[in-house]
């Protein structure tokens, strides 16, 4: 058997501690995938003390980097601190210092990716990142090796686990929103700063880094439209589920051309298609290939275990020699872009969802139509349950509209809030049909 693969770990939260765990229970099976052993040489942690879900040899606990970046026999760091600052540092010195690097940091990647691949090129090491996008479901191995002899057309998923979990709790047990947020975070899938999750954010990184393998294309964080779940009302999941509908947090890239519009949204599902499935902290990616059609990934986004199967696939991946040639050919986060461009969603097609708090009274509805009429927008349904007592109060006025350029509905969103009878700003959802 060839020599061992030497590994540090720099972090050890809950990613780290499963990478540990598996690394130390499942050597045997590990080596024989590998062909070689895995050793874990050195973990690196800002206090050696401190509890951890996995028990340690205190000889490969340390608080020094440099311990890990100095050691011959390492070959890969694992980057599992999170955060954008330290860990780029962590990365680039790594890299420098002539390691190769396996990383779960979507952020990180987002932000600086170009930086960073560079630096991997110029080092001649490779940069793995299974584990930064939908946690255990191995969706950069699907895109940049089993689909590469595809076009993506396009991209509709759910990324944060987190925002799934909230979403599925809040429609099937009707449970509010900071309760189910609460959850989640006992649970351990929500980030440290759990907004990243609910505000799309953590969503359009994951986007971001998809949309580069795709479409070779480095989404500036602006570039990414996003809208999160904070908002979302409990009445818009009962009129959802009325209607069919569950609503779903998406993050999407649709193809038109040389363009690919990315945004994070709220967006409403049929209750019947597979997206509409995925329930809890489950991820799930469908994508469009021009030679394969419509494909479905789906499996656990986030928890320790799911990302620690990621992140020890990519370590096999370098011991045997795989990712380093995935890596050379793919020259991601470079200047050879593949002639498409990030534009606004301004033009993408939809179908929308519009629900109005209006008086109910004469005029009312006609002005909302003629607002839509005016940009050309059709209504396809229209539902308006009669207000409990009387009409002198502002009942909710349910649009489903036909398909319409997103722009144009927004334009007639924007008329239809000035409106007299109009007492809330209107909400709005796109629909997935
Ligand atoms: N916080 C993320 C989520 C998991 O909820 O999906 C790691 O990316």
């Amino acid at each position: 058997m060839a020599d061992a693969l030497g590994i540090a770990l720099v972090g050890c939260g809950t990613v780290g501690a499963g990478v540990a765990k598996l690394l130390l229970s499942e050597s045997a099976r590990l080596a024989q995938r590998a062909g070689r052993s895995l050793e874990l040489r050195h973990v690196v942690v800002q206090d050696q003390h401190k509890l951890r879900p996995v028990e340690l040899p205190s000889s490969i606990l340390t608080k020094d980097l440099n311990v890990a970046l100095h050691d011959p026999h390492v070959h890969v760091i694992c980057e599992l601190m999170g955060g954008t600052t330290t860990a780029k540092q962590v990365v680039l010195e790594s890299l420098a210092r002539g390691k190769h690097v396996v990383t779960a940091n979507k952020a990180l990647l987002a932000d600086a990716g170009h930086e960073i691949f560079e630096a991997a090129r110029i080092a001649d090491r490779t940069v793995c990142f299974e584990a930064a996008v939908a946690g255990g479901v191995p969706i950069i191995r699907a895109l940049a090796e089993s689909l590469s002899a595809n076009q993506i057309t396009s991209i509709q998923a759910i990324l944060n686990g987190t925002s799934n979990f909230i979403l599925t709790a809040m429609a099937e047990r009707g449970i509010r929103y900071s309760q189910a947020l609460a959850e989640a975070q006992q649970l351990g899938f929500a980030e440290a700063d759990p907004t990243l999750d609910v505000d799309g954010s953590d969503a359009a990184h994951k986007l971001a880094i998809l949309a580069q393998i795709a479409f070779g294309v480095t989404a500036k964080p602006h570039e990414i439209e996003r809208v999160g779940i904070e908002q979302i009302e409990a009445i818009d999941i009962r009129f959802a589920t009325e209607l069919g509908y569950t609503i779903k947090l998406l993050a999407e890239a649709w193809v038109a051309g040389g363009h690919v519009a990315l945004h994070v949204a709220p967006v409403m599902v049929r209750k019947t298609d597979m997206l509409a499935q995925v329930r809890g902290s489950f991820n799930a990616i469908q994508l469009v290939g021009d030679v394969v059609g419509e494909t479905l990934f789906q499996g656990p986004g986030a928890g320790m275990m799911p990302t620690a199967s990621s992140v020890v696939a990519d370590l096999i991946d370098l011991a045997v020699g795989r990712a380093q040639r995935t890596f050379d050919v793919a020259k991601l986060w470079s200047k050879e872009g593949r002639g498409f461009s990030v534009e606004p969603s301004e033009k993408v097609r939809s179908r929308f969802y519009l629900r109005l708090m209006v008086m109910d009274q004469p005029g009312s509805l006609a002005d909302v139509c003629r607002a839509l009429a005016e940009q050309g927008i059709s209504i396809s349904s229209l539902v308006q349950h009669e207000a409990p007592e009387g009409n002198s109060q502002a009942v909710p006025l349910v649009i489903m509209t036909h398909y319409a350029e997103t722009g144009k509905f927004r334009a007639a969103v924007k008329v239809i809030d000035r409106l007299p009878a109009i007492q809330q700003p209107a909400v709005s959802y796109s629909v997935d049909d």
